[in-house]
């Protein structure tokens, strides 16, 4: 199958569930985020013991939009499509769905065999002071500039739970960064980032964005810093395994 056709059957995926629910957006990135400190779809996997399992893990949202993507894919053409690039491209597709910016996916990544609860501890935790959260990713490689940029602005559901993002929340913006300048943010290790000196820096030039004016381009830098954390210890042939069904290993 070309690259072409599994991204637009991805992207059609995407579209007809954000048709009729545009909340799936910000599950789907953050769901893509949980499965990325390993992006081998992993968090996909059911189990007493599985990364589903975890605290941190608890109301992912998003798994049936991946599961029927995949089906739609399988039906075409089996084995070709891995999990973890379903999760990939459609949390690209879902910022841009949302007025985000849009970037190009690496594909090829292969899914894991195995799904633990205990690697959920690798991930940023709201209870982290900023240090430890700069460390957990610092971890994988990424950098303090990469965990502002792809720290949740889009946001979620306000009816099931409280959104992350006063003012905007259903809108891929500026606006989560403009909260922490003004003492508004909702997660207080959110607010942290605002008295931090590194990412006090960095969240004072996101504030003051004017999209596509500025030098400091956000909406490019969020690409190049997911395209980082979507490379996070990415799965071949030799450890990896293409999926049949999402939820399970083969
Ligand atoms: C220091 C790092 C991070 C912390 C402490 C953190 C924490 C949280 C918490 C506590 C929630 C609320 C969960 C709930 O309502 O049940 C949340 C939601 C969310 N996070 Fe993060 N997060 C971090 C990084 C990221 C990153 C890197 C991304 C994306 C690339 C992301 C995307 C999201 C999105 C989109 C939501 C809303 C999900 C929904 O509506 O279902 N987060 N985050």
């Amino acid at each position: 199958m070309g690259v072409y056709l599994a991204e637009s059957i991805v992207r059609s995926t995407v579209e007809s569930h954000f048709d009729s629910d545009p909340t799936i957006s910000p599950g789907l990135l953050r769901l893509h985020f949980h499965d990325c400190f390993g992006c081998d779809g992993s968090v996909l996997i059911k189990g007493k013991s599985a990364e589903q399992a975890a605290l941190p893990n608890l109301g992912l949202r998003g798994l049936e939009v991946i599961d029927d993507a995949k089906a739609r894919l399988e039906a075409v053409c089996p084995g070709v499509v891995s999990c973890a690039d379903i999760l990939a491209l459609a949390a690209r597709d879902s910022v841009d769905l949302s007025d985000g910016p849009s970037w190009r996916v690496p594909t090829g990544r292969k899914d894991g065999r195995l799904s633990l609860a205990t690697e959920a501890s690798n991930l940023p935790s709201p209870l982290d002071s900023v240090a430890v959260q700069k460390q957990k990713f610092q971890d994988k490689g990424l950098d303090t500039h990469d965990l502002l940029k792809t720290l949740c602005p889009p946001n979620g559901d306000g009816s099931k739970r409280v959104a992350l993002d006063i003012g905007s929340p259903s809108k891929f913006d500026e606006s989560f960064f403009k909260n922490l300048r003004d003492g508004n943010a909702i997660l207080e290790s959110d607010q942290r980032l605002w008295s931090d000196a590194e990412t006090n820096e960095v969240v004072k030039k996101y504030a003051s964005r004017l999209r596509g004016l500025l030098g400091f381009r956000f909406d490019y830098e969020f690409g190049k810093a997911m395209i980082k954390m979507s490379s996070i210890d990415v799965k071949t042939d030799v450890d990896g395994e293409v999926r049949k069904v999402c939820s399970k290993v083969n």
